[in-house]
């Protein structure tokens, strides 16, 4: 039987030749040499029968050969890790990335913006109110009062809970609060949401969205009135836009106008949106009415003040050419990603 010695030297050499091809020779590496009944292991029990005096060398020689087995296992191991690892799938930084499919402002809102920051640039500043709204801030303080004519111009939703609660049917509303809540001078742009008890068509809906501005201070005047439309107009219908004023009625202005603007379409030579007139009605105004600025104890010989009302889903008909109100609430994304870029 070979010596100890000479068994360490033909493994060693073994070792030193020994190149994994798979994960199964490793592991049949480990278990030859390595595991409880390895040869490392076997070989140290070899010791005993050493004569004693080469024991200190066979000792040394097994030590070595224990960190070589081991060391190379090692080695190995690490090698088959990395290789383990560059097999994997690689992520390509170069590739385009999943889309994540962004939504897009609604248009209402992308023009409600619109409207809010031209008003903005002369300092008006936005105030909201509640769509539950009471008879006294809808109506009655509107200089509407009960059995008033002008109610029946607006078909209202009422609240079965409350008969006093509506949905408000215009936002008129928010004039009545803010004149309530705040001191004069005023000057507030109110967007919001209005309803009224309409049969849903390509021209009315049930709920719609209107704008309404209101300027209070000592001696505004329907010039300031006009100037202030005016402004509005050439900045969201561009500069050559021309206005109108027709005398009309509103309960809470006193005198009250409806504007209309030259045809953004044909420019004044008639087509379906003017229908061949050339104007198309955008709002209501006036000057508030002297009753309700004492309704909120405001002296109406002191102060003087202009307001106006106008339909968001009226202004983006004209500037978009969107015929049927629908569209707006029905969700249809072919529609609503049209205005993506505005
Ligand atoms: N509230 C009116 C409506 O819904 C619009 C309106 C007209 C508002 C004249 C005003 C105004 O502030 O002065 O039809």
């Amino acid at each position: 039987m070979a010596s100890l010695k000479e068994q360490i030297e033909q493994l060693t050499q073994e070792i030193n030749a020994f190149a994994p091809a798979s994960p199964a020779d490793l592991e049949a590496y480990r278990m030859r040499f390595l595991s409880a009944k390895g040869l490392v292991k076997t070989l140290a029990q070899e010791i005993k029968n050493v004569p004693a005096e080469e024991r200190k060398e066979a000792g040394m020689m097994l030590n070595g050969f224990k960190q070589l087995a081991e060391g190379r296992f090692a080695e190995f191991e690490h090698i088959a890790a990395a290789a383990a690892e560059a097999a994997l799938p690689r992520t390509d930084v170069s590739m385009p990335g999943t889309p994540i499919p962004a939504g897009t402002r609604h248009p209402l809102r992308v023009v409600e913006n619109e409207i809010v920051s031209i008003f903005e640039k002369i300092g008006f500043s936005v105030a909201t109110g509640p769509e539950i709204e009471d008879d006294w801030h809808n109506f009655t303080s509107l200089n509407m009062p009960e059995n008033h004519t002008a109610r029946d111009m607006q078909d209202t939703f009422y609240v079965a809970r409350n008969p006093d609660w509506v949905l408000r049917t215009h936002t008129s509303s928010v004039q009545a609060r803010i004149m309530e809540s705040t001191q004069v001078p005023v000057r507030v742009i109110c967007p919001g949401r209005v309803y009224r008890n309409e049969t849903i068509s390509a021209r009315a809906h049930c709920f719609f969205h209107q704008c309404e501005g209101l300027y209070i201070d000592k001696d505004v005047s329907f010039a300031d009135l006009k100037q202030t439309l005016y402004y509005f107009v050439t900045e969201m219908f561009g500069p050559d836009t021309k206005v109108r004023f027709r005398p009309s009625y509103f309960p809470f202005t006193e005198p009250s106008a409806e504007m209309d603007i030259s045809c953004t379409v044909c420019g004044g030579s008639g087509c379906g949106l003017c229908k061949h007139s050339g104007w198309v009605e955008i709002l209501g105004c006036g000057m508030v009415h002297p009753n309700m600025l004492r309704n909120f104890g405001i002296d109406p010989e002191v102060y003087t003040g202009f307001a106006f009302g106008m339909g968001v889903e009226r202004i983006t008909q004209i500037k978009y050419q969107v015929n049927d109100l629908r569209l707006y609430s029905q969700n249809d994304v072919r529609f609503l990603r049209q205005f993506q870029k505005l």
